[in-house]
């Protein structure tokens, strides 16, 4: 059977050098002639995060066209918005009704919030609503509706799969088998640091920027902290987080050259001079590609359209097969 591919893409802040490396890479790298792949932005899932509209639009828009910048290709791959198929909420409604709400009490992230409610002896319903509650509901409809076979997705993700896979096999069970069970792919969790050293995340403050221009990299990693080692004085490249942002970037040959500079003293300045062409040699191509389309107005708002257009029929089909297993059809 061909395989397909699916992910979905959460819509909120705009991508730093982490998300390209840990996500946006590795997923494009999985398209092949061989194998369907569907990627969506999951902007109903961002509404949980984020109440403002215009950041709503705003990520949208940044997400897409980095996406589509780093080699995201419309015409061999499904790239459409999770809200232009409005069949993914009919089959959350139905998934809600074979999901165990004792399945979705066990989910991490909702777990986790009851934690820090708990401890700060709050309500522990305390800033959770429903959307929160029900996400995986909605991520396993956002699978199941385009019988996916294979999920890329981070090891965070894992547990949402299985929860998919749950549900589905309980509805397959009580009506007939029309759900396709996904498997995870699961992508090796790769640590990038942010110029303090820490994970690169947008809530530390310490990211890289992606799509930026040259001169903003360059400030960036300018700020990457280093300890005062001198010129000349021998360093270690294993616990060094210019070495460690540079080996993403560089070819295998200079990586070892590298090493061997660390040994030989290189001073900071020069460590963060090659850092920054290896990391302009990649992105600068993807910035280019970005800045153009970017100029383009009605660009997201077509290929949307028409990434919809394309495949809702699909999703038309699965819950026309579903209703009339539920007897929500034609009467007789
Ligand atoms: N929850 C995923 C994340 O935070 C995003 C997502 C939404 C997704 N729907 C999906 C991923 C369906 C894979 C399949 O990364």
């Amino acid at each position: 059977m061909r395989k397909r591919i699916l992910t979905g893409i959460t819509t909120t802040g705009t991508p730093h050098i982490g998300n390209y490396l840990g996500a946006i890479k590795p997923a494009l790298g999985l398209v092949a002639p061989d194998n369907d792949s569907y990627f969506f932005l999951a902007d109903y899932h961002a509404l949980i995060k984020q109440t403002d509209p215009n950041q709503i639009e705003i990520s949208v828009k940044n997400v897409a066209l980095a996406w589509l910048a780093s080699g995201l290709d419309p015409e061999k791959s499904h790239f459409y918005r999770q809200s232009d198929i409005p069949e993914v909420h009919e089959l959350t409604w139905i998934l809600n009704c074979s999901a165990a709400k004792g399945l979705l009490n066990r989910a991490h992230a909702y777990k986790a919030i009851v934690a820090e409610n708990t401890q700060s002896s709050s309500d522990e319903d305390k800033a959770i609503n429903m959307g929160l509650f029900s996400y995986p509901v909605l991520m396993a409809a956002d699978i199941l509706i385009f019988n996916a076979t294979h999920v890329p997705v981070g090891p965070d993700q894992a547990q949402h799969i299985e929860m998919a896979r749950d549900i589905a096999g309980k509805f397959n069970h009580t009506y007939s088998n029309i759900l396709t069970l996904p498997e995870a792919l699961i992508q090796n969790e790769i640590s990038v640091p942010g110029n303090d050293g820490r994970k690169m995340s947008k809530s530390y403050n310490n990211i890289i920027p992606f799509l930026s221009t040259e001169k903003a990299l360059q400030k960036s990693i300018a700020k990457i902290i280093t300890n005062s080692l001198e010129p000349g004085e021998p360093k270690d490249h294993k616990t060094c987080t210019l070495f460690q942002l540079y080996s993403f970037f560089a070819t295998d040959n200079d990586i070892d050259a590298m090493k061997q500079s660390y040994l030989d003293g290189i001073a900071w300045g020069d460590v963060k001079k090659c850092l920054f062409t290896a990391i302009n040699n990649e992105i600068l191509p993807i910035r280019e590609k970005y800045t153009d389309l970017k100029g383009q107005p009605d660009l997201l708002n077509d290929l949307f359209s028409e990434g919809a257009r394309k495949i809702r029929p699909q999703a038309q089909e699965l819950v026309g097969k579903l209703r009339e297993a539920l007897g929500i059809s034609k009467i007789a």
